[in-house]
């Protein structure tokens, strides 16, 4: 098996079966070459470069009731908060003293952030930040709402298309969603020029090797800057909440075939990879990731924005988080890069 991850690693493609077998790999030799040949292609293009995303989770209103997400608009015991613009300003201001230079507005499908509202945001951190990218990731809007936040200075849309089967979408999602809705949303970024982030969560229910290939596929074509995975884990009050999560194997074996599919790609460490295993993130980083999303948001609104159970850093200041990353960072054999962290065409 390890002769596939050669192939990949010399070709970036594989052949739907070849892929098959590799992603059910389940062995300590496919893992370490993966890792090996995956850190290999990370370091070329980005050293040991790490990028900070500066996450703040605007708002755990929601419309939409995706049956895996714990901020679901059936989910009546989330407790539900917003910030207001002054609190955004404040976040962003610690973060750029903490040496973020991106930040990345994100939250539910809250009909409060309206374009207004959220251009007005968005010309105030462009204007104090000319050096910071401007990322967002509020879910499905109009093309007109794109663009016009594009417009007031948004670089980056962060939305992942969760499952390119639509089958498999459809036993994620109420009726009233669409992939092929998600997926236009994507084209339409897209063209308006936004760098764009997509993917899926690994270990989703009902997830078979078939529909992860079909995400890569779909992936392929549509060539994101960014591409977000990480393990789908169970939220108590969701209609999931007795499902299995996704693993910590599937999940770095995703990461490496990942970064030898998408050489250029920049590959989160994510929270939810924090989140099932102690040393998550770091062997994410060991296996071709290079960013890592710490969280801005005001430590009292933190437990709020609960998309599913145990998540880590709800009780740590932003400062604390970035120290504490820091060395984590450092002692994987990476280091922090205090920049914009666009990704290499
Ligand atoms: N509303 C925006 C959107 O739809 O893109 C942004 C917020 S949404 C909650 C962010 C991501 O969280 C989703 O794309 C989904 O993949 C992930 N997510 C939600 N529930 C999760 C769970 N139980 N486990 C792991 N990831 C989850
Ligand atoms: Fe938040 Fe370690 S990254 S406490």
């Amino acid at each position: 098996m390890t002769e596939l991850v050669e192939k990949l690693y010399r070709t970036s493609d594989l052949t739907d079966g070849e892929l098959k077998a590799l992603i059910e790999a389940d062995s300590e030799d496919v893992a370490e070459l993966l890792r090996r040949r995956a850190d290999e292609v990370r370091r070329l293009h980005y050293g040991k470069k790490v990028f900070l995303r500066g996450l703040i989770e605007v708002s755990s209103y929601c419309k939409n009731d995706c049956l895996y997400c714990g901020i679901r608009r059936s989910n009546r015991d989330a407790d539900r908060y917003r910030l207001t613009r002054e609190q955004i300003m404040l976040c962003a201001e610690s973060g750029y003293e903490l040496g973020f230079r991106t930040f990345v507005m994100q939250g539910g499908e809250d009909s409060f952030f309206t374009d207004d509202f959220m251009c007005g945001v968005i010309a105030e951190l462009r204007e104090k930040y000319p050096d910071c990218a401007i990322t967002l990731s509020l879910g499905e809007r109009s093309y007109d709402s794109y663009k016009r936040m594009k417009a007031a200075g948004a670089d980056r849309y962060l939305l992942r298309h969760e499952a390119a089967d639509g089958e498999l979408y459809a036993s994620l999602h109420p009726s009233e969603m669409s992939l092929a809705h998600r997926k236009q949303c994507l084209y339409d970024l897209r063209s308006l020029g936004y760098q764009v982030g997509a993917g899926f969560m690994v270990g989703a229910p009902r997830q078979t090797t078939d529909h992860l290939i079909a995400d890569l596929r779909f992936l392929q074509e549509l060539k994101p800057q960014m591409i977000g995975i990480g393990p789908f884990v169970p939220h108590h009050s969701t209609p999931f909440a007795d499902e299995k999560g996704g693993t910590l194997a599937l999940t770095l074996r995703l990461l490496g075939i990942l970064r030898l599919m998408f050489p250029r790609v920049l590959l989160p460490a994510t929270t939810a990879l924090g989140t099932i295993a102690p040393n998550g993130r770091e062997l994410g980083l060991q296996t071709g990731c290079n960013v890592v999303m710490p969280n801005l948001s005001p430590v009292d609104v933190r437990k709020k924005y609960e998309l599913y159970d145990n998540k880590i850093c709800t009780g740590e200041e932003a400062a604390e988080c970035r120290t504490c990353l820091q060395r984590r960072i450092e002692a994987a054999g990476y280091e922090v890069a205090v920049e914009r962290g666009d990704c290499i065409e």
